[in-house]
């Protein structure tokens, strides 16, 4: 058997690489890289720490508007995809690398696997929205993470070829974070104490393109007087060097970096004492971490997160952003909801019977 897998960002490689580990035990594994994302620390960083295996294809994409991407990365695959005929296409999540690759395999009428499928923010105004539906609608085979996943597929529809294996990203962290205690000196290289300081990302179309939201947010982390890194997504240091948005921050405890590679955040997720962030895998490492979680957004694909007290929605609200950042505190332990740890298994396991 012929897999192709097809990633492009930054989580995917993170996804991808359990589900190949165990696939290359079963099949002859094709790996292509859209190129959605192509700096050092989006991309080959995580090939070479995570000891990923070099991508057979580089389509080279880039960065474009919603339309250009997506359309690029179509147009790119399909020679790449009629040329190695392969039997079986994976794709992971809901960027623009999956939508495509749904498309252009479904059209060739290749075999699709959908890996985190079932996910929905009920939020149409998010381009990762329509990338699920469009790819799970086109899916044959879709390995869902959690419960309310199966669920979602199942109110659009969808019951065949639904498998609940548990979350890819849990196999990782687990695996990963381990190394990330013994290996990382992030800690030390920025100054911080365990449990010192709190751990910030954004990156969200609704958070980077809306000016005001992210100077709400950013005034609010400023505000707070809290010891805040912040690894920034070049999306985000765009928009605040293109608006001169650093001057909010300047004179502030908020330690802006560039975007670290896996084991570093790991580890300063591990170390954090709360969490604030729009990432969807970010919300999934602070409830298997135990860390605290305030997400800035309104709506979660994550609702279990939610529902066990470990995370908390804070949309674009300062006031209620500043009184979370004090007052928010889980108790208890959160529990083990996303699997065994061995969700790629599972996923290899359900493919050799195709
Ligand atoms: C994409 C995904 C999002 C995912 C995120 C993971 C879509 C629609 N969005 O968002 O679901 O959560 O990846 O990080 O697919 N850029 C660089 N260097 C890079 C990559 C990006 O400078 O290596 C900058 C460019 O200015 C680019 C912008 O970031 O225009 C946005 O990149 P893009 O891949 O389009 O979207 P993300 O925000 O990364
Ligand atoms: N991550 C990383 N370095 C960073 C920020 C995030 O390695 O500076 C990892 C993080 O551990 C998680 C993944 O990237 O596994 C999340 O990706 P991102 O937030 O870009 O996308 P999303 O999950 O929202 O699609």
């Amino acid at each position: 058997m012929k897999i192709a897998t097809i990633v492009g960002a930054r989580p995917q490689f993170i996804k991808s690489l359990p589900v190949s580990n165990e696939i290359r035990k079963i099949a002859k594994e094709v790996l292509i890289h859209t190129g959605q994302h192509y700096d050092y620390n989006m991309s080959e960083v995580f090939f070479k720490e995570m000891g990923i295996s070099e991508p057979d294809y580089n389509l080279g994409v880039g960065s474009g508007s919603q339309a250009i991407q997506t359309a690029e990365i179509l147009f790119r695959l399909e020679s790449v995809l009629v040329n190695e005929r392969p039997d079986v296409v994976i794709i992971y999540g809901d960027t623009n690398s999956t939508l495509a690759g749904a498309l252009a395999a479904s059209k060739l009428h290749i075999l699709i696997v959908h890996v985190e499928a079932g996910l929905r923010s009920f939020d149409k105004r998010m381009p990762e929205e329509i990338n699920r539906i469009v790819a799970d609608h086109v899916s044959d085979i879709l390995f869902c993470p959690t419960q309310t996943a199966v669920d979602n597929l199942k109110n659009e529809g969808i019951a065949k070829g639904v498998e609940l294996v548990g979350d890819v990203m849990y196999d990782a962290a687990l695996h990963f974070g381990k190394l990330a205690k013994e290996k990382s000196s992030i800690l030390e290289e920025l100054d911080l104490e365990p449990k010192g300081y709190m751990l910030a990302t954004i990156h969200r179309a609704a958070n980077t393109d809306n000016l005001e939201n992210l100077k709400t947010l950013l005034a609010a982390f400023a505000e707070s007087g809290k010891a805040i890194v912040f690894p920034i997504h070049p999306r985000t240091r765009k928009v605040i060097e293109d608006n001169g948005l650093n001057s909010i921050i300047s004179g502030s405890s908020i330690k802006m970096v560039d975007a670290v590679g896996y084991l570093d955040f790991l580890r300063l997720e591990q170390s954090a004492s709360k969490i604030l962030t729009d990432s969807g895998g970010v919300q999934k490492e602070a409830f298997f971490f135990a860390v605290p979680c305030i997400t800035l957004r309104d709506t979660t694909e994550w609702v279990e997160t939610v529902e066990y007290g470990w995370n908390t929605l804070v949309n674009i609200d300062k006031d209620l952003l500043l009184r979370q950042i004090v007052e928010f505190s889980p108790i208890g332990e959160p529990p083990r909801l996303f699997g065994d740890g061995r969700a790629a298994l599972h996923i290899a396991e359900r493919l050799t019977s195709i």
